[in-house]
């Protein structure tokens, strides 16, 4: 017999909304910046890891960049990253938010190509070695210009890898907003090539549910990123729900970046009430000391969800990856076989 806390750690999970440089383990981070001589955002190692808020804590997420300044760099994050995940939650397939952008703007540049086939080259090495699939999605970061993701995507389209399916975002504009609109060019030009769409939109409580909507229906979103916001906007859930609209939600995030308890009032479990596919990730595991058996054990318990619930969410997972039908059949045969085996052992 095992007890729930275990049965949620050992259920296979995907995870769908996580920043590459945000897997990096705190040892690796720690060791490239003493390298290179990178400072990061506190010298008071005790207190590294502290936010206030999404703007403190994207301070602190900008600099870690900086400590990848190599493809070798990068590609070790990425395999050390689904190491640590396969251990910490049984992952089975992961999508990563990747930010060119970063790499591209700084005294040693990589390109698009180079960063992004850092991250295919340790990410297909870390499928061969723990047999995690993944996919790719480029992040526009917002602190950018509408002009300049429109050349994101204009690079994205001139160097095509079966792996990289999708344009997402990551940060808030200058302005420390969301701003789904200033994206509209961007998200169209990657629609017309086929690329899949998600956005970061209603993550926090200043963040307007319109941003659901805009991402929806403006921007043509497949899924969306939090989007908390949208239970508070009955149109806005409504709309979710007929568009059948995934939701990569992320608990132990919200508890820094949206200043939000973790219980059974929490916005995820009202999305998860009113029906809407939801699933979970860790967003950033480096900087809120979390993992993804971490999110499934405290967090969902937190929300007061049980085990059938975290196996609808693990399910959701793969309903809403940007991954190939064939692929999704293998994992959700894989999911549903751990399932039987794990219900077997739950204690009563
Ligand atoms: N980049 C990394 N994590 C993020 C988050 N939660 N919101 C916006 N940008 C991010
Ligand atoms: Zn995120």
């Amino acid at each position: 017999m095992i007890s729930l806390a275990d049965y949620l750690q050992l259920l296979p999970k995907t995870e769908l909304h996580c920043h590459l440089t945000s897997t990096m383990r705190a040892t690796t981070l720690q060791e490239l910046a003493a390298r290179d001589g990178v400072a990061l955002w506190t010298e008071d190692a005790e207190h590294l890891f502290d936010f206030a808020d999404l703007v403190d804590f994207l301070h602190g997420w900008r600099i870690a960049h900086e400590v990848l300044r190599t493809g070798d760099d990068i590609a070790r994050v990425a395999w050390e990253g689904v190491e640590d995940a396969v251990r910490a939650g049984n992952l089975r397939y992961r999508e990563y938010y990747v930010n060119p952008q970063y790499f591209a703007r700084r005294s040693s540049p990589l390109s698009y190509a180079e960063v992004v086939d850092a991250v295919i080259a340790g990410l297909r090495r870390a499928e061969r070695d723990f047999g995690v699939g993944f996919r790719v999605v480029v992040a526009i970061n917002r602190r950018e210009s509408g002009e300049a993701a429109v050349d994101l995507v204009r690079e994205m389209i001139a160097h095509p890898r079966p792996e990289v399916v999708g344009i997402g975002q990551d940060d808030l504009t200058p302005e420390n907003t969301e701003d789904p609109l200033r994206f509209v060019e961007a998200y169209a030009l990657a629609g017309a090539h086929g690329l899949r769409r998600t956005a970061h939109v209603g993550e926090t409580p200043s963040a307007d549910p319109e941003n659901v909507r805009a991402a929806i229906e403006v921007l043509g979103c497949d899924r969306i990123d939090h989007g908390y916001r949208v239970v508070d906007d009955p149109a806005v859930l409504a709309l979710a729900r007929q568009r059948g609209i995934g939701f990569a939600t992320t608990p132990w995030s919200t508890t820094i970046c949206s200043g939000w308890t973790l219980d059974e009032t929490h916005r995820i479990r009202r999305m998860v009430d009113a029906g809407l596919p939801v699933s979970v990730s860790t967003d950033d595991a480096l900087f809120f000391r979390t993992d993804l058996g971490r999110e499934y054990r405290e967090g969902l318990t937190a929300l007061g969800l049980d085990a059938a619930a975290a196996q609808r969410i693990a399910l959701a997972g793969i309903d809403m990856a940007f991954c190939s039908d064939a692929e999704k059949q293998r994992l959700r045969a894989e999911f549903r076989a751990a399932f039987l085996a794990l219900d077997a052992l739950l204690a009563p």
